[in-house]
Formats: structure tokens, sequence, C-alpha cells
């Protein structure tokens, strides 16, 4: 349980958030398939990532620390060996999904698991293109659930349309066709995060992009490459929020992520009056880079359309509180996506947040929030989700008398240490 004060004064200082999750996953996967000694530094210390990193020292890749960087000893595709036992994905669905796609073309029988919320999430999404490439995946928890036996190897390309627009999908897909026996084309829907593409071509890949079409060609070899990964967007939308809502708050979160496919959250909060500004933008690792600064002040309610959906995947939770928070109503529509998280995060928003005295209507595919509300003291349940626990912190933040959280122990799957920034930029 978890005790969050509200905050008597605006907030104010400076916040570095931990390394961004999803490019850490891609810089650990490369680094362990690439030949040569890479160096990965700011990767974030949260579950996930260690999980991708542990898989890899199970397949026998020599992985260490030193200083701090986190070394990476690639011996190329071969120096993957069968794990003995079964990998533990635990909460990650990044780890789990990916690395069934690099599994689909390793010949060897591999088996990923995960905790109960990712033996839950949909895995037929990349049991299907893998399995169109040759792949044999078989769902041991049924109907496309995990626990998932692989038994990999002997891949061809495919010319793939997908349903969804899912970066795990399509980065499972890209590092089976990196394996594969010809050239893979794929189409998205709508453009997701590119971090794998941008990466793949930091490693020495060759990979095609014309907007949401890709081609890649199979049997590359990748060499080893420092990496310094930015801090992440997902992490700072906490802090962009919280400052974004209390009028007379001045926070810079220096050092963040500004991937275009990944920074909706910045527009939202612009469209709904928040002042952000960009300083020193630059590039690290193939992505831009910028130190934000936020100002607090009085946001307005806003509609947020399936246009809006990959490019702000996971910041809804958090826009969430801040449509609370606003003057009006605010719409988010054709999201359907996000029940299918580490929780069913339309469920768990859209409970907490009533707990805590907002008007909300839930819709199969989305959630109408009414502002303006006064938010009470009360006790509200993250489903151990960490981006509801830390969502629903920040809403503490601005409730009448403090909010507790069930379990906040599970920020540590991204974010370990959000509760002492947090505390850092708050007076109480
Ligand atoms: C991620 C992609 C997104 C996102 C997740 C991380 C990634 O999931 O929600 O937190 O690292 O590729 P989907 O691919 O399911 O959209």
């Amino acid at each position: 349980m978890k005790r969050i004060e509200p905050v008597k004064e605006p907030l104010r200082g400076e916040v570095i958030v931990p390394g961004d999750k999803s490019i850490a996953h891609r810089a650990v996967i490369l680094a362990s398939i690439a030949q040569g000694r890479s160096r990965i530094f700011n990767l974030s210390g949260g579950d996930d990532n260690s999980r991708t990193v542990k898989a890899f020292r199970q397949m026998g890749v020599d992985i260490h620390r030193d200083g701090d960087a986190l070394c990476v000893e690639g011996k190329g595709w071969k120096g993957l060996g069968a794990p003995k036992e079964i990998i533990d994905c635990g909460n990650s669905g990044t780890t789990m999904r990916l690395l069934s796609g690099l599994l689909a073309g390793r010949p060897f029988r591999s088996e990923l698991d995960g905790d109960s919320s990712l033996r839950q999430r949909p895995m037929q999404r990349v049991i299907d293109p893998l399995s169109l490439m040759g792949a044999k995946i078989k769902s041991k928890g049924g109907a496309g659930l995990a626990p998932l036996e692989i038994e990999g190897g002997g891949l061809h390309a495919i010319d793939y349309r997908m349903p969804i627009a899912s970066a795990q999908v399509k980065s499972a897909i890209l590092l089976a066709a990196l394996q594969a026996q010809g050239t893979t084309t794929l189409e998205e829907p709508l453009k997701s995060r590119d971090h794998t593409e941008v990466m793949l071509r930091g490693f020495g890949g060759e990979i095609a992009v014309n907007c949401k079409s890709i081609m890649i060609a199979g049997g590359q070899t990748l060499a080893g490459q420092d990496v310094r990964i930015p801090g992440d967007i997902s992490s700072a939308a906490f802090f962009l929020v919280a400052a974004a809502m209390i009028p007379g708050s001045d926070v810079t979160i220096r050092n963040v992520g500004c991937n275009p496919t990944r920074d909706g959250v910045i527009h939202l909060l612009r469209q709904m009056g928040a002042s952000i500004d960009l300083r020193h933008e630059r590039a690290e690792a193939g992505e831009p880079v910028a130190d934000i600064r936020v100002v607090g002040g009085k946001l307005k309610g806003v509609d947020v359309g399936g246009e809006w959906a990959a490019r702000t995947i996971d910041e809804y939770p958090i826009l969430a509180v801040a449509a609370a928070l606003a003057d009006g109503v605010t719409r988010f529509s054709d999201v359907k996506e996000l029940r299918y998280k580490e929780s069913d995060r339309i469920a768990a928003m859209t409970e907490g947040l009533q707990q805590i005295g907002v008007q909300v209507e839930e819709r199969e595919d989305g959630m109408t929030i009414h502002g303006g509300n006064k938010l009470r003291r009360t006790r509200v349940r993250s489903f151990g989700d960490h981006r509801v626990a830390m969502s629903l912190a920040v809403a503490g933040l601005a409730s009448d008398g403090g909010v507790e959280i069930d379990d906040a122990a599970c920020v540590d799957i991204s974010f370990p240490g959000f509760f002492d920034l947090l505390g850092k930029i708050c007076l109480h």
C-alpha cells in the first residue's frame, strides 16, 4: 500500500527519468545477436528490461556490468544456444513478443512464460505471422496464450499486412525476417514506434522504410555498438501531466526521447492548453532527444480519436488524469488495444478515477471523462499495472485528502525510484 498526499504548492524542479524501456529491450536484443562487444548506457533497471537481459544470459550470451555500462559480448546468431530452462518474461509483453520472433528462427527448442498478467495477453498476433514464415509455435496456455513452446529454424520471408498497429508484432516479424530466406515486406495500418528499425541501422543492418511499409532481407549480420539510451517519454509523461495540471508549476525533465512515433502526449497536452517547451534538441542512438519544460496552468478537454492511438498508446492512463482535472469533456476513442495491456487499462482507469470522484463513462473502445471534478480522499486499485499505479499517484497529488494505492510496488516494472522523484518536485 502506498499513500500519496495532496500537494500544497506548485511543482518545481528538474528531473531525470530512467532510460527508455522500449529502446533498451532492442539494444539488449540487437547487441546479443551482433558480432563483437556492445556497451549499453542508461539502462533503466526496471524489471521488464532485466527479463530481456536474463533471457540472453540463459542463451549463453556474456552480459556483464562495467562501470555504468552494461557490456554485451555478442558472438552473432550462432552465439545463442538453447536455454536449459523456461524463459520467464515476468510482466514484459515486449520480451515475450520480440523473443518469439527471434527464437522462431533459431534451430532449437525454447519456451517462453510470464506472470499471471502476461499469461492473459494475446500472443496469437505474433503466432500468426511467424507461423506464415514457417515457425512452429505452440500456445500451451491455449487460445493463443502463453506459455509458448517454440521449435525454431527454417523460416522463409513473407509479405504481410498487419491487422493491428503494434510495434511488438512488427519487431517480432523483423527479428524473424533477419533469419529468414528471402526479403520480407510489412505494411502497418498506423505507424507504430520505430525503435527497432532505427537501432537496426545503428547496428549496421539494412532496412528500407517508406512510411508504413518496410522491406528487410534475411541473412544479415550485425556489428556490436555503443548505445546511450534516452530517457523514457512514457515515464516523463507522469511528470509532464503532474506539472501541466497544477497551476504555477515549472518542471524540466532532462534528456527525454522525443521520437515522433511516441510523442502524442506532448501534442495532446498542448491541445489541452499546456505550455510545453522542447529545449536543446539533439540526437542520441539515432533517436531525437530534448529537455522538456512544462509550466502548469488550466487545462481543457479534447477529443482524442484513433489517429493518436499508436503514438500515445502507453500514455492514455496518465492523460485520463489530465482529463479529469481539465475543464470540459475529453473523449478517448478507437483505443480498444488498451484492454490488452498489462491490465485492461480502460476498466482499470475507469474504476480508479470513479473511485476518486471523477465522472467517467466506459466504452468498449475508450472512455469519456468529465473534467473539473473535485478529487476525493480514497483507496484505489492498480491491478498490478505500473502505469495505472503511477497515473493514480499523480491524481492523488491533486486530490483533497490523498489517495492510497493498494499495490504500488509494480512501478518497479518500468520506473524504479518513481515515488522518490515525485517527492523531489512536490512540497506537501
Ligand atoms: C512496445 C509497444 C507497445 C507498447 C508497449 C511497448 C514496444 O505495445 O504499448 O508498452 O516496446 O514495442 P504494442 O506493440 O502491443 O502496441
